[in-house]
């Protein structure tokens, strides 16, 4: 007689990221050529650091790309320390901050555990909590009048007998940040509710992507409540998101937790040499953030002056609403056909009304404020 065959099959698919069309498929479908298509999708600064470009030219890195890197990461985790003011044993690596979001997933999400996350966030929180087999407890934040905040008594109650609390500030996609003490109160209550209750309290993930925007950070919470993680990345600010860089800053006991998840050697040779010298310099930061700021107030005038409804925003992204998600279609249709390619929701989610739109440089931004500029006018 055989044996009962065994599956490993996970028996419920979790969601997928659900990306916007390549540049080939936007060019192959408007009949645009693909130089023209520009991302406005992805939260990416347009150009580089010059610094990232000369290193790159010169080919010279600290071992030759035909070796693995080093597998403790050592100069770019001693520049990231230095540059987040943290113990170099208070750091783990990842190939951008998505690796590190699936490394907690892995060491702090068990099969049937819970996860709470204050909607809408990034969606990479439930692709990575629904990969683990656990299940997401959305929690939503507050409108639009209350900057998008999230619900802090709501994630409180959800946060009882939850593994995992991802929080994101400032948050994408609403582009801006929780009100001042919101995160301190809330870790305050899971603290005290975990003691009264004689359990060990959640992991609470802060996703600091976009941290450098607003000058503030805080990742000294992890002092005060020791199951807490701060992400921060190489993509948003340091205008490095194709090295795929990425951090957790948490204490020392919890990236022990984390490190049997790492893969050896997931970030390139040239990544850990370009990213340890971006972080050692003071101007690439400084340069990045104060033309995004510019440019951003340039940007979202210019949409309010061709009657667009733009969010505030302390990001390199702005939340743009359309009233409903027919007429949010119909304009991310009118941008495509363009080669503009916007970030879109899709039916039921929260922000389906809306369009999520990256700050890129003035040359592409322009070709936007055009669009808008049409359709006041008729002009589809
Ligand atoms: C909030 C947030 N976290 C993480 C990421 C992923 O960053 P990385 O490029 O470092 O993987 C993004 C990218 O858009 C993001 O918006």
């Amino acid at each position: 007689m055989s044996p009962t065959p065994v599956t490993f099959a996970s028996p419920t698919a979790p969601i997928a990221y659900a990306w916007e069309a390549t540049d080939e498929a936007v060019a192959e479908r408007y009949g645009i050529p693909i130089d023209q298509v520009a991302r406005f999708d992805l939260n990416t600064s347009p150009v580089p650091p010059d610094l990232a470009v000369r290193l790159l030219a010169e080919n010279r890195f600290d071992r030759p790309i035909s070796e693995y890197p080093p597998s403790d990461y050592r100069a770019l985790v001693a520049a990231a320390a230095a540059r987040y003011e943290v113990g170099a044993d208070e750091i783990i690596v990842g190939a951008g901050a998505d690796e590190i979001l699936d490394l907690i997933a892995k060491a702090f999400l068990p099969p049937g555990g819970s996860a709470v996350i204050p909607t809408p966030s990034y969606a990479m929180y439930r692709v990575d909590t629904e990969q683990r087999g656990a299940t997401v407890r959305g929690v939503p934040r507050l409108g639009p009048e209350a900057g998008f905040a999230m619900d802090v008594a709501g994630v409180r109650v959800a946060a009882r007998g939850s593994d995992v609390v991802w929080l994101c500030s400032p948050n994408n996609p609403t582009g801006l940040a929780e009100p001042d003490g919101a995160i301190e109160s809330l870790l305050g209550f899971l603290a005290a509710d975990a003691a009264s209750e004689g359990v060990e309290s959640p992991i609470v993930v802060l996703d600091e992507a976009y941290a450098e925007f607003v000058g503030t950070s805080l990742l000294g919470l992890r002092a005060a409540y020791p199951r807490f993680i701060g992400i921060r990345t190489a993509s948003k600010a340091y205008a490095l998101a194709g090295l795929r860089v990425g951090f957790a800053i948490a204490r020392p006991e919890i990236i022990d937790r984390m490190a049997p998840y790492r893969p050896p050697g997931s970030v390139a040779v040239p990544s850990v040499a370009i990213v340890t010298a971006a972080l050692r310099d003071d101007d690439i930061l400084a340069g990045n953030i104060g033309r995004v700021e510019r440019e951003r107030a340039r940007l979202s005038g210019a949409l309010v002056a061709a009657g667009w409804t733009v969010r505030p925003s302390v990001t390199n992204f702005v939340l743009v609403d359309f009233g409903t998600p027919d007429a949010a279609g119909r304009v991310a249709e009118a941008l495509m056909r363009r080669g503009l390619v916007p970030r879109t929701f899709p039916s039921g989610h929260p922000l389906a009304h809306c369009l999520r739109i990256t700050v890129r440089s003035e040359g592409e931004d322009d070709r936007v404020i055009t669009a808008a500029r049409d359709l006041a006018e008729g002009r589809p």
